[in-house]
């Protein structure tokens, strides 16, 4: 059972374990505490070594830093290049500063928010950890991409629960598996290669906002749903 009423988006928007003030939003793009660490490869490593336009979506981008340096260096090193980088966070807590030509940062949630383009990397570093529908935003995203495209999601299995409160994170992972997705149960991470059709055929109830930390050791959502098939 959750630890007490299921909260809407709306709700969840304005709980203190989202809106924290001190969670990581700094990660730049390289280095101790980056992207490239926590994904366990350089984002623009990746874009540069692919041919023609390129176009990232960073889902809860926190302060867009890591993109921020990665237009920059872009425009800096490759100025030929056409490079479109997307950032969408929640709160508008962006870096300040010259914006380098191809980036966005837009204050919206990943519940709502549609690109109108697709992508050649999307991801999405610690930041599912607070959002409600999760399922449905990685069945989103993965619809996003280009077909050689890739996205790659910092995601804990164990924080999808069923109507009972039980864990459904063997349900979630066989689901991602079938799907032809990898789901590292160490690394607690998603990942998928091309557009990829996804549907965990279930049904969104709510999020827990006091289910206390998770493995990151920050307090983290839970994410209630129905499964149709129990
Ligand atoms: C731990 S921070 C990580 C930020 C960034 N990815 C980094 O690694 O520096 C999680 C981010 O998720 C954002 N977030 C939470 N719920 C969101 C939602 N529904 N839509 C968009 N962003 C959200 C928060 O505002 C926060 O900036």
């Amino acid at each position: 059972m959750s630890s007490g009423r299921l909260l809407d988006d709306t709700a969840l928007a304005a709980s203190a374990v989202v809106a924290n003030n001190t969670m990581n939003r700094e990660r730049g793009l390289a280095g101790p505490n980056s992207y490239a660490k926590e994904l366990g490869f350089d984002p623009y490593e990746f874009l540069a070594a692919r041919q023609g336009a390129q176009a990232w979506l960073d889902l809860c981008c926190g302060s867009g830093k890591a993109l921020i340096y990665a237009a920059g260096r872009i425009a800096a090193e490759r100025p030929e290049a056409a490079v479109t980088m997307v950032g969408i966070d929640l709160v508008d807590h962006f870096m300040g500063g010259p914006r380098p030509p191809g980036l966005e940062l837009i204050a919206a949630s990943v519940a709502d928010w549609s690109p109108r383009r697709s992508f050649d990397l999307i991801t999405c570093v610690h930041g599912l950890h607070y959002v409600g529908d999760k399922l449905r935003v990685l069945e989103r995203a993965a619809s996003w991409l280009v077909p050689d495209g890739l996205l790659v999601a910092d995601f804990d299995a164990e924080s999808v629960r069923d109507v009972r409160g039980r864990s459904s994170a063997r349900r979630v992972a066989s689901a991602v598996r079938r799907a032809g997705w990898e789901y590292d149960t160490r690394r607690k991470r998603v990942s998928c290669l091309g557009p990829c059709t996804l549907n965990f055929e279930a049904a969104y109830l709510g999020a827990d906002d006091a289910a206390g930390p998770n493995y990151t050791g920050q307090p983290a959502v839970a994410s209630y749903y129905e499964w149709s098939r129990q």
